[in-house]
């Protein structure tokens, strides 16, 4: 038996392996032990407020598990899934669906332009005398619209020759994400829109459905704006609940804007803010945020770097889940959170 430890003894211990202080499993109930007597699974809300991670190869369970999550989430907060695919309408029984269009835009907003900035420096690839472009166009200032970035980046000065190419090439670019990206959709407008239609959700997942998004830049900067947006409500006490966000493939933002996912996870848990990050590819993630979550969620991994990346921020005791994490079937997974002594195997969605 690979867990003996943690199967109880047959059936005379519970065979949820709970530290003392948590001997009602309540909250978020995502299945049941694999043992014999089967046990709930569930696992404190709070303990999400301090970010979770769900990895496996595609195909394992990971959305699945996170609609399980997200629908019980909501009666305790609001909840958005940044729905990368397009997946979360036919899998949630209970949802409000945002599409981002011309009126359902995504919100340029952002203390700082410096954050703008380096968004659409990593989004872009932009070279560095573009980003320098674009850091004296904005003047510190966030840009209303991606209209109005384009006009200050076209009106902007410089004497240098290199100044005027780097200028032309910049705005070529902008112009390719402004033709999917129309104006009204990055657009400040777009804020008390989006605000309203979240807190009208309240009680429902709201599922922004970003695979209408074909530019996968476009659909990058979404997601990295709707996080500033989560950020900003919440920083301006403009919401008093907490806010869940369902990051689906995160290695698509993640990977391509480090600084701000970690600024993110090690920030936003002060202010009320669970993240929920969900990817095939965990390597690809920054270890700040692999370990700056709380409640992890395995199911089948089959490639060794991904295997090491996400057992390394486990600890050393759990060293030999390796080979339990790469034999798991499609709808189980080893679950860590706060209140288990060991990772507890679960059969997801078995109640
Ligand atoms: N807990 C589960 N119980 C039963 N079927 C599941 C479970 N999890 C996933 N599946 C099925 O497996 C397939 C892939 O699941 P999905 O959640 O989309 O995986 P992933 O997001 O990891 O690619 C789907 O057809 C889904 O219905
Ligand atoms: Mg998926």
């Amino acid at each position: 038996m690979r867990f003996k430890h943690l199967m109880g003894r047959r059936g005379i211990i519970p065979n949820l392996p709970l530290k003392p202080n948590y001997l009602k499993p309540s909250g978020i109930c995502l299945g049941v032990t694999k043992g014999v007597p089967s046990q709930k699974v569930c696992i404190d809300r709070h303990a999400f407020l301090r970010h979770a991670l769900i990895v496996g190869t595609t195909g394992s369970g990971k959305t699945t598990t996170a609609s399980i999550i997200a629908s019980q989430l909501a009666k305790y907060g609001y909840v958005i899934v940044l729905d990368w695919n397009g997946e979360y309408p036919s899998i949630l029984k209970n949802y409000e669906l945002y599409t981002p269009s011309k009126e359902e835009g995504i919100p340029i907003i952002g203390e700082d332009a410096d954050e703008i900035t380096e968004m659409f420096e990593e989004v872009l690839s932009l070279t560095p005398p573009q980003t320098f472009v674009l850091e004296r166009s904005l003047g510190g200032v966030v840009p209303y619209d991606i209209i109005d970035l384009m006009n200050r980046v076209n009106t902007s000065e410089g004497e240098s020759r290199w100044f005027t190419e780097s200028k032309l090439a910049l705005v070529r670019k902008l112009r390719s994400i402004a033709k999917t990206a129309y104006r009204g959709f990055f657009s400040r407008n777009a804020f008390y829109f989006l605000l309203g239609r979240m807190k009208a959700s309240r009680g429902k997942p709201l599922v922004v459905d970003l695979s209408i998004l074909r530019d996968v830049r476009v659909r990058r900067l979404a997601v990295l704006l709707m996080l500033k947006f989560i950020e900003y409500v919440k920083i301006r006490n403009m919401v008093n609940d907490d806010i869940y966000a369902v990051v689906e493939e995160a290695h698509n933002t993640y990977r391509v804007n480090e600084g701000l996912a970690s600024r993110l996870h090690a920030e936003v848990r002060k202010l009320g803010i669970g993240l929920i990050v969900i990817t095939q590819s965990p390597s690809c993630i920054g270890n700040g945020v692999l370990a700056n979550t709380n409640v992890k969620i395995l199911h089948a991994l089959k490639s060794k770097d991904d295997l090491e990346a996400v057992l390394r921020t486990l600890g050393g005791v759990y060293s030999d889940l390796s080979r339990a994490v790469t034999r798991l079937s499609v709808g189980e997974a080893l679950i860590d959170a706060p209140q288990f002594i060991t990772a507890v195997e679960t059969s997801i969605g078995k109640f």
